[in-house]
């Protein structure tokens, strides 16, 4: 998608061929900071500390870290401890172990010397792999907002987006805001209701900028104002991305989509969740047993900012001394779930539902 009118992508390999550039996002929307990551440790604190975010991203910037690790050290030692290394850098994106564990399974076979250039080849396929499947859930997504359109007498249609699940925590295109890019270049016109999304501001910092990149209508709107503009009819479909979908379709995203769910519910308003094949963990049958990860007191205690003189600060937003919790995602049960966009096809939040689309896992489900 368009970063300041040229088409951009958020992690690359830079022109020495080896490293690898991303977008620092904690610094977004108010500095473009581009890093270059140069080591597998680099790779791992990008991941940890935010500078990429999002599932689909981080397990493309897991699978350069193996790359970087490979070429300082190519043994099984060293691809067992980066793989190692990597997965434990945030808990909850499944597309984390997924990419590290197809990272594993191209490589080992392969002799020591050939480590390297098949893991920056089969990193760089996974990130391509990535971009198609994102514009093809945008394709079968487009199909549900054109739907919408056609009932809306050429009024746009009003799409609520929790966190930031666009190009920005993907490679490009995004998962949920896929079908909304493909919308808005059909000419159908569409609002998006873009939650800020605390403790992080994810969808103030992220998403309000790159839909206001590409020329998107959308409105910020506080976390908790989302029922309200469904209960006045002003929200028509909410789509919100997700981090781990269980075999049974329970959906981790982040904190606070299971109140958008229920309040969705409760207005008849559909929520559909959009997700690449990566996101699916059919390890797992319930979303009780998905790590939720655990993120610092500060993130609540504080929020980020940029100050009028333009520095960037964080300011402290509670009495000092006021302890405070801060899982990072939640859980929203299938039932609540309208349908899963998939780049194979819309299908039901279910076991049934999943197999349908991907009948070649019907021995790995749980
Ligand atoms: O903590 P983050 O910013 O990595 O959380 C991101 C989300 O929860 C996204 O909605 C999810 O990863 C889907 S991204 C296409």
């Amino acid at each position: 998608m368009k970063l300041d009118g040229v088409p951009s992508r958020t992690i690359w390999l830079e022109r020495d061929g080896w490293s690898v550039g991303i977008l620092n996002q904690t610094l977004l929307p108010h500095k473009i900071d581009r890093v270059t990551l140069r080591t597998v440790e680099d790779a791992a604190h990008a991941i940890k500390s935010m500078q990429v975010r999002g599932a689909p991203l981080i397990g493309v910037t897991a699978a350069y870290g193996v790359a970087l690790a490979m070429r300082a050290d190519a043994s099984d030692a060293a691809l067992d401890h980066a793989v190692k290394f990597l997965a434990v850098q945030r808990p909850t994106a499944v597309n984390l172990r997924w990419a590290l564990e197809d990272m594993r399974a191209t490589l080992a076979p392969l002799a020591v010397n050939a480590r390297v250039a098949a893991a920056y080849a089969r990193a760089g396929a996974i990130a391509e792999d990535d971009v198609e499947m994102c514009r093809h859930i945008g394709l079968n997504g487009l199909a549900l907002i054109k739907d919408l359109a056609e009932k809306k007498d050429g009024r746009p249609v009003n799409i609520l987006t929790h966190c930031n699940a666009g190009w920005l925590a993907c490679v490009d295109w995004g998962t949920a805001t896929s079908p909304i890019y493909q919308a808005h270049d059909a000419g159908i016109p569409v609002h998006v209701w873009v939650d800020e999304t605390r403790p992080r501001n994810q969808g103030a910092a992220l998403t309000a900028f790159e839909l206001l990149q590409h020329g998107v209508p959308h409105s910020l709107i506080a976390d908790n104002a989302g029922g309200h503009f469904m209960q006045r009819d002003d929200v028509d479909l909410v789509i919100v991305g997700t981090d781990r979908v269980t075999a049974g379709g329970d959906v981790a995203n982040k904190i606070g989509t299971y109140l958008k769910a229920l309040a969705a519910h409760d207005n008849a308003v559909p929520f559909y969740v959009a997700l690449p094949y990566s996101t699916i963990d059919w390890s797992i049958e319930k979303g009780a047993d998905i790590p939720i990860e655990e993120r610092g007191a500060d993130e609540v205690l504080n929020v980020q900012g940029r100050l009028s003189n333009g520095d960037i600060a964080s300011v402290a937003i509670s009495p000092e001394g006021t302890p405070a919790r801060n899982p990072a995602f939640d859980v929203t049960p299938a039932r609540l779930v309208t349908g899963l966009i998939t780049e194979r096809g819309v299908c039901a939040a279910s076991r049934q539902g999943l197999l349908s689309l991907y009948p070649e896992k019907k021995s790995a489900a749980a």
